[in-house]
């Protein structure tokens, strides 16, 4: 029986090695933690993450051939293949700070790996990863005289949070990458295999080790300055009473351009878009590629300046001051349909709105938690309330800032009517029926389009 170790039990461990066991009952798969806490959630009714159909395919295969464990050495010293999925977060200190990959986590599991191991093993780079990382690692792992071989492959994780059990089910194409060595071949072929369990194998795509690692960070980047290159575009649009929505479904229709990851917004967010383009951004300056740099930074600062943007036009709208206002927050997450808030532009919206002292009521239909851990130094200040109707309740103002269908569907007309007038509405996922709102009486403002103001 083949035996698959995952070390981090995260938003991509836990869904992927579900995903693995289900269609492979005949692999064993242990996902082990340091994250006591994590590891207890996964084997409880109450998963530590919120992602649509992940509790279904955790059940399934739950205690047949998926394990959840803290017990990492063991699930090591078990396993025939390794994948590393721990977090790869922005570097906080000393060289690269602010930009370089932190790859302590990943680095400390490689010394674990070298140290507990007594049989050859092939090591999967799941985390997303600089290019040559791999090399590094296998220094690492091949260091000291432990005769055990291991085989270091990349498979980088595409999938989006909120999609992610459709993204495993049914893939755009899954990546791996190995050395062209026998070695290597034979570790690529195997985890293909895998794979092709349930994925047909034009899908699964091979290539070198480096083509790989670089692939990921280059597919966030180039899915993020579509979001960049749109929110630009809103701003002129908001200059020219041009719509946005209305330039994207045009420029969309061309097909050598495409439909996909135009949505103008408030900005992105997540915990991949920013810190992977600030790595690759990182890494074009290692080579000395300056330009090559320049020109990939500017996708995050334009991300800042929309989120800026959004701030400054809230403030300008509803007259230059909204100390003492109400405002209630509709949406924290980073996106719909997932708990998670990391990098959500929301934590920068309520930290400039709360440094004009506006008194903020935030709502989330599934990280109102989240969002008290991202706001420390504003609990007290700030109100949560899982009711978006009491959220708006004497509200001068409604800002939303995450696309929750369910924030479509709300009764508009009472909330207006429970709100302080003139009631504003600020759609930052352009996501609500903007005439609608008006003709109820909302001053509205959103992305890229023109206001609907009773007051001009
Ligand atoms: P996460 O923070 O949710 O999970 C990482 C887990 O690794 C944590 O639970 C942490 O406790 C654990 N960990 C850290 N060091 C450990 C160690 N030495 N031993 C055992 N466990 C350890 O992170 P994530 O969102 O799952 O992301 C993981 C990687 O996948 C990152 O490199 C990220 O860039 C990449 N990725 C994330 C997504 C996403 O949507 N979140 C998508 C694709 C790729
Ligand atoms: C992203 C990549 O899509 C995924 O392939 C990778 O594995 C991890 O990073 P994720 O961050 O989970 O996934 O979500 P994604 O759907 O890409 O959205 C990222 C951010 O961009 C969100 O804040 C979203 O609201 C925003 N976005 C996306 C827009 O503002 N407009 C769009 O048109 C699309």
């Amino acid at each position: 029986m083949t035996k698959i170790c995952c070390i981090g039990a995260g938003y991509v461990g836990g869904p992927t090695m579900a995903m693995i066991a289900k269609k492979c009952p005949e692999i064993q798969v242990t996902v082990v933690d340091i994250n006591e806490q994590r590891i207890a959630a996964w084997l409880s009714d109450h998963l530590p993450i919120y992602e649509p159909g992940l509790a279904e395919v955790v059940k399934e295969a739950l205690g047949r051939n998926l394990f959840f464990s803290t017990e990492v050495d063991r699930a090591i010293e078990e396993a025939d293949i390794i994948f590393v999925s721990v977090n790869t977060p922005t570097k906080t200190f000393g060289e690269g700070a602010g930009c370089a990959a932190d790859l302590q986590y990943w680095e400390l599991c490689a010394r674990r790996i070298r140290a507990i191991s007594t049989t050859n093993k092939i090591i999967v780079e799941k985390s997303t990863l600089p290019v040559r990382t791999a090399e590094a690692m296998e220094r690492v792992l091949h260091s000291g005289d432990n005769p055990v071989h291991f085989e270091v492959l990349s498979n980088p994780e595409f999938l989006a949070e909120g999609t992610a059990i459709a993204d495993l089910e049914d893939p755009d194409r899954v990546l791996i990458g190995g050395h062209d060595t026998p070695s290597g071949q034979a570790a690529v072929r195997k985890l293909v295999d895998i794979y092709a369990t349930w994925l047909p194998r034009e899908k699964i795509l091979t290539t070198n080790v480096w083509s790989s690692e670089l692939s990921k960070l280059t597919a966030n980047a180039f899915l993020a300055q579509r979001v960049s290159s749109i929110n630009a575009i809103s701003a002129l649009c908001e200059a020219t009473e041009a719509d946005v929505t209305e330039v994207a479904n045009a420029i969309g229709k061309d097909r050598r351009i495409g439909s996909k990851f135009l949505r103008a917004s408030i900005g992105f967010g997540g915990s991949c878009f920013k810190k992977d383009i600030l790595n690759l951004v990182y890494i074009c300056e290692t080579y000395g590629l300056q330009e090559a740099a320049d020109y990939w930074r500017q996708v995050v600062l334009l991300n800042d300046y929309q989120e800026a943007r959004f701030v400054k036009k809230m403030l300008k709208e509803m007259f230059n001051t909204i100390s003492g206002k109400r405002i209630a927050i509709f949406g924290f997450a980073f996106k719909a349909n997932t708990g998670d808030t990391r990098e959500s532009p929301a934590i920068r919206v309520c930290r400039a709105l709360a440094a004009e002292r506006a008194k903020l009521v935030v709502t989330d239909p599934q990280a109102i938690d989240n969002a008290k851990l991202e706001l420390p130094e504003l609990l007290g200040e700030i109100e949560f309330e899982e009711d978006p109707y009491k959220a708006a309740e004497g509200a001068h103002a409604i800002a939303l800032l995450t696309e929750w269908p369910e924030y479509k569907e709300l009764d508009y007309e009472k909330i207006y009517a429970s709100m302080d007038k003139p009631a504003f509405i600020f759609d930052g996922r352009n996501l609500l029926d903007h005439k609608k709102l008006f003709d109820i009486g909302f001053e509205v403002y959103s992305i890229g389009k023109e206001l609907r103001s009773h007051l001009k």
